[in-house]
């Protein structure tokens, strides 16, 4: 087995088997913001990303993927049962989340993510080389920093969470709050997207383990084990980029006439998820079109939910009542050639995407509570010339970044339309002054400067950080 001086362990590896339209099996990067946010900096650096591929069964041995090494983990059946879609999905998600779902807990479901974590734990110890920096990502894999520790205590590791870190309030509700955060704390740096999440740790890590704790540090069996926030970015140079290809340019301009070349586009991105704030988004459009301030004829909504962790009963009820709204919305307020929402389940390529960016000159990104929303930030990215106007829940942690979009309380159904319509009326020189400032931003804190924040608080005397600085 070959080692490396970087390993990421994430419960997704960036490539998915799906079946092509011909029954092939084919591999390609699947929806999600931390596969997004971990493929550039990695790509063409000499670590090895551990993860599972989906399905279930034997692991399969895959190519390397733009120069990583890829070291597949295998779920059973019943792993992917009662760790996936039972403990990281169905109590950690929601619970995190604001608990917006109602969190579930079951005996079993822990036994499953403690054996899964072990695994994930073991492979990352057979290919980290001595002294290693190993990078555990997300709720999925809270116990591997401290089974890694216990394996390899010549590692460097860190943790960081992709999602929200909920209130000491919410995360007490746990039956293994302890174990979870002795877990993370088998790490040497914690990062959150907030300062808020890293307070959160914080206190739980006093109140519930009685060790002493600041915002930055957390003395723990000796040690200690610094926390931090360190808000995840995107590739902005390749958004843009893409963005601006002529070609995505032509297949912007064919989308906007596919769609009737009505005067405003609205666009949503989401993976289906009941975190994303689709529904309440849905009514506010619906009752803007009833109200008589948005009329179908001049103006279209672009809805893109792609399924996600379909076989969780929650994300199956938030399906059936997002397509029946939608069939509703439609059905009243469509005309022939007309609908008011053009809505598609599809997973579409990167330049596919920007092309949607292109055209959308209200993008409405209105989660009930989201980690960072690195949707929200593709957006600014792709608008090279400064138009379009970003309409951002102040429960997304981009919120915190990007001031500058129309900022709207999604569980306030006035608000968010009276958002909306600003959004859609604003003056052209008034969104370009805000583009503008939130594309600057982006620029600067961008996913590689990201990786180089956290990689250097981690292991200050890394090699890795000037290969990392060599990617761009
Ligand atoms: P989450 O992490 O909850 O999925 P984010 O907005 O942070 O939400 O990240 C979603 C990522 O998935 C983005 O990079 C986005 O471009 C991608 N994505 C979302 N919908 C699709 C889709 N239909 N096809 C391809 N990629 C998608
Ligand atoms: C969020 C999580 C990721 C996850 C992604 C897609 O971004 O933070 O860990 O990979 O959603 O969800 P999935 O269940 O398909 O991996």
């Amino acid at each position: 087995m070959r080692q490396s001086s970087l390993v990421v362990v994430a419960n997704r590896l960036p490539i998915d088997d799906s079946t092509a339209p011909d029954g092939a099996c084919e591999w390609r990067r699947r929806p999600g913001g931390l596969v997004s946010a971990l493929h550039s900096p990695l790509r063409q650096t000499p670590a090895t990303w551990v993860g599972w591929v989906g399905g279930t069964g034997p692991a399969p041995a895959l190519p390397d993927v733009d120069g990583v090494r890829m070291r597949t983990v295998p779920l059973t059946a019943d792993d992917l049962r009662d760790h996936y879609e039972g403990f990281a999905n169905a109590t950690l998600w929601p619970l995190y989340h604001d608990a917006v779902e109602q969190p579930e807990h079951h005996r079993r479901w822990w036994e499953a993510y403690q054996r899964v974590n072990q695994r994930f734990a073991a492979a990352a110890a057979e290919v980290a080389e001595p002294g290693a920096v190993v990078w555990v990502q997300d709720y999925h894999l809270q116990l591997v920093p401290g089974l890694l520790r216990a394996l390899r205590p010549d590692l460097r590791i860190g943790f960081f969470l992709h999602v929200a870190f909920p209130p000491p309030e919410l995360f007490m509700q746990l039956p293994r709050r302890a174990e979870l955060l002795r877990g993370m704390l088998g790490a040497d740096l914690v990062g959150f997207q907030r300062a808020q999440a890293a307070h959160n740790f914080a206190q739980l890590a006093d109140r519930v383990l009685g060790l002493p704790a600041t915002d930055h540090r957390i003395a723990v069996d000796g040690r200690i084990v610094r926390i931090g926030s360190f808000p995840v970015s995107i590739d902005t140079a390749e958004m843009a980029a893409l963005a601006d290809r002529p070609d995505v340019a032509d297949h912007a301009s064919r989308l906007r006439r596919d769609l009737g070349s009505p005067e405003h586009v609205i666009l949503s991105v989401d993976r289906m998820d009941y975190t994303k704030g689709i529904e309440q988004r849905l009514k506010a459009y619906s009752e803007l079109i009833a109200d008589g301030h948005v009329k179908v004829q001049d103006t279209v909504l672009v809805q893109v939910a792609v399924p996600s962790r379909e076989r969780v009963g929650q994300y199956q009820i938030l399906r059936k009542r997002v397509e029946r709204e939608v069939g509703r919305i439609n059905g009243e307020f469509g005309r022939v050639g007309e609908p008011a929402i053009h809505y598609l389940t599809q997973p579409f390529d990167r330049a596919e995407l920007a092309a949607l960016y292109r055209i959308a000159d209200v993008m409405a990104v209105t989660p009930l509570r989201d980690g960072m929303n690195l949707v929200a930030k593709e957006y600014v990215a792709a608008r090279v010339d400064d138009t379009g106007a970003l309409l951002l829940s102040e429960f997304a942690g981009a919120a915190a970044e990007l001031p500058q979009a129309y900022l709207v309380n999604p569980h306030d159904l006035e608000g968010l339309k009276q958002g909306l319509l600003a959004a859609l009326r604003a003056q052209p020189d008034q969104v370009r002054a805000r583009m503008r400032e939130m594309r600057t931003h982006l620029h600067q804190h961008d996913i590689h400067a990201w990786a180089r924040s956290y990689l250097a608080a981690l292991d200050q005397d890394s090699a890795l950080l000037s290969r990392l600085g060599t990617t761009r």
